[in-house]
């Protein structure tokens, strides 16, 4: 008898006896049922940094609309006034806590999985700590600001067996899923490089620098914690892992390159002459998120972007070696007159080229152009609007895929904490070629 074919008489016996116990409670004529339905069990979470992201994607989005999957069964955050302003925000009689008493949050709470929306640097010790308690994660990005932290992931989850997800909405782009196609359709070829410009203008570039984010303690600089998206898109896209960084940036614009700065923009003294005064008393939510708050962490929300001590730089370029022998150009100003990106991909039988228009002071047909062009062949452009919703209806689509069950995901845009660690190491990497002058190895940084 063949190995495949031999079944052991006492599981036989088992498996029989189970057979004629189903046929007794459903009688012949009616059978068993072919699919049995399980009973769906909503998946219990917890929050912990009840800021913008927080109290809205992560929290009164999901009350709103995501109900039926999830029940929402601890809050938690290391400023006690906006807790309490998240916790009325988002709608939920979910038990608050203080950052200090997150295990007993856990404890008390027993959540399946803790949705992590820290500030950038904070991510980690949360995603860590919620596997040691047995919960698996959702965390935004970037997962990790430091290569350490990265590495204590990856070892958290093998030691639990728990799990992490990283919440990578921009690979639900509607320009994300069009790249994508058309990689796979195989018009292209092989991808030989990509050249990926990110475009922030005075608007959305400066609010950085009035955040915590200007500072690379908290977020690593803008390569970790905005590029991270950029190199996680990339990596998704051409289906390879990174193996070398080399980078060039300075902090050109913002910081200490002005003449005059104050505390924050409500206190200014140089108001009337400053063009990125923002007057932040015009906006309700951000007075009782932030503003309310600020005397329990002295965060200002409204910070002056000419902070001597921020240091994250507004000026950057990127080149990255993948394992497929890809090279990755990119590179990212703050300071521009309009906002969007360009990304080429250039294959051994043609080019894609893809603007992305999200704000300029000119008139566009549409927000996403794409102009595909094949070597000794033809030129096609054409334009496509994303739809009205959280970054063109990316963030849905995302909470679709992670909360909703039996989604399917032929694009493979579920990404775990390998993605979220290697997209983190890009900018960690390109970070510290910048301070060094060095190429960076990326398996000089972490073990998987
Ligand atoms: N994927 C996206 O499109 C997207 C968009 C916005 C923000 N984000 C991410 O969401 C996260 C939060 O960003 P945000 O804009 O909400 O910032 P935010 O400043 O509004 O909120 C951060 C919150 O973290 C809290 N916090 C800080 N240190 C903490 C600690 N040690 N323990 C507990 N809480 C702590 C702060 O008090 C604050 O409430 C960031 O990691 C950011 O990268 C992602």
């Amino acid at each position: 008898m063949s190995k495949s074919k031999k079944i052991d008489r006492r599981k036989f016996i088992g498996r029989s006896s189970k057979f004629m116990a189903a046929a007794t409670i459903f009688p012949m004529g009616l059978s068993y049922p072919i699919s049995e339905k399980k009973p769906f069990k909503k998946l219990k979470v917890a929050l912990v940094g009840t800021g913008g992201r927080g109290s809205s994607t992560w929290g009164k989005d999901l009350i709103d609309s995501y109900s039926e999957y999830v029940e929402m069964v601890g809050l938690c955050d290391s400023n006690y006034k906006r807790l309490a302003v998240a916790k009325k925000r988002i709608g939920t009689n979910a038990k608050t806590y203080e950052a200090k008493d997150f295990d007993l949050m856990i404890k008390e709470t027993k959540p399946d999985s803790v949705i992590v929306t820290t500030i950038d640097s904070q991510h980690e010790k949360y995603i860590v700590r919620a596997m040691e308690l047995g919960c698996n994660v959702i965390s935004e990005k970037p997962v990790a600001t430091e290569a350490d932290q990265c590495q204590r992931i990856i070892d958290a989850e093998k030691r639990t067996g728990q799990k992490v997800d990283v919440t990578f909405n921009v690979r639900y782009m509607m320009e994300s899923d069009a790249i994508k196609k058309i990689i796979l359709s195989g018009d292209l070829g092989r991808i030989v490089s990509i050249d990926f410009q990110e475009y922030l203008d005075v608007n959305h570039g400066a609010s950085y620098y009035r955040r915590w984010h200007g500072k690379i303690k908290n977020s690593g600089s803008l390569l970790v914690h905005k590029a991270s998206h950029h190199f996680d898109m990339v990596n998704w896209l051409i289906d390879a892992e990174p193996l070398e960084i080399k980078a060039t940036g300075r902090l050109a614009f913002y910081g200490k390159n002005n003449a005059y700065r104050d505390r924050n923009c409500r206190t200014c003294s140089f108001k009337d002459k400053c063009k990125f005064y923002w007057d932040m008393t015009k906006s309700k939510n951000a007075m009782e998120l932030y503003g309310a708050c600020e005397d329990v962490d002295g965060y200002y929300r409204d910070g002056c972007i000419w902070d001597n001590e921020i240091d994250s730089y507004d000026t950057s370029a990127v080149e990255v070696l993948y394992d497929n022998g890809t090279i990755l150009n990119y590179s990212m100003n703050a300071f521009m007159p309009y906002e969007g990106q360009r990304i080429s991909l250039t294959g051994e039988k043609g080019r894609l080229d893809v603007r992305i228009f999200a704000r300029q002071p000119w008139e566009t047909d549409h927000s996403i152009e794409l102009r595909l062009s094949k070597n000794f062949g033809e030129s096609k452009l054409w334009g496509i609007t994303p739809p009205k919703g959280g970054h063109g209806g990316a963030d849905s689509k995302l909470k679709d895929t992670l909360l909703k069950p039996n989604q399917s995901d032929p694009l493979k845009k579920r990404a775990g904490s390998r993605a979220g660690i290697l997209s983190s190491l890009i900018g960690i990497a390109a970070r510290e070629s910048i301070e060094t002058g060095e190429t960076i190895e990326i398996s000089n940084l972490i073990k998987f």
